[in-house]
């Protein structure tokens, strides 16, 4: 089982970026975070962060036949890509569509998600927890998924 996490623009800059927003912990304590998340699930993770849209639509596409599984904060294109909305439909691998805020609940341009169209699920506004609640959720279903299997 193997999942891809991609984050979007600015958040490199998490711990320096409006904390009283996202927090004071850092990208690399994220990703930290992340992983050790990954090995209380047993599955295997890698991280990737752009500020640019381009790369980001290529990490999607190359992750096709490689990862099983895709969470994605896009950050501020959420709310204007449709390139990024399309690059997922096009691979169609599972996605996890999460925010560190309570984006809905936010300014009216961030109640617009693109990615929501074809995400599967949608966290908001647990800040790292939404990451990995994500993807102990993706664990939890590829379970069940090999037990209806085995059937
Ligand atoms: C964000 C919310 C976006 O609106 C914002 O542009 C971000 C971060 C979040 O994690 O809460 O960069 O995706």
């Amino acid at each position: 089982m193997k999942i891809l996490v991609i984050n979007g623009p600015n958040l490199n800059m998490l711990g320096v970026r409006e904390p009283e927003l996202y927090g004071d912990k850092s990208y690399k304590a994220l990703v930290k975070g992340i992983k050790a998340a990954a090995k209380k699930y047993s599955v295997s993770v890698k991280c990737v962060q752009s500020n640019e849209e381009g790369k980001i639509v290529t990490y999607i596409q190359r992750a096709l036949g490689k990862y099983d599984a895709i969470v994605i904060n896009p950050g501020a294109y959420t709310h204007t890509s449709v390139a990024i909305l399309d690059a997922l439909k096009a691979v169609a691998i599972p996605t996890w569509e999460v925010h560190l805020t309570d984006v809905d609940n936010r300014e009216e341009f961030r109640k617009v998600s693109y990615v929501s169209f074809v995400a599967k699920r949608r966290i908001t506004g647990l800040g790292f927890d939404g990451y990995y609640q994500a993807i102990g959720e993706i664990a939890v279903r590829r379970k069940a998924q090999d037990i209806v299997d085995s059937l």
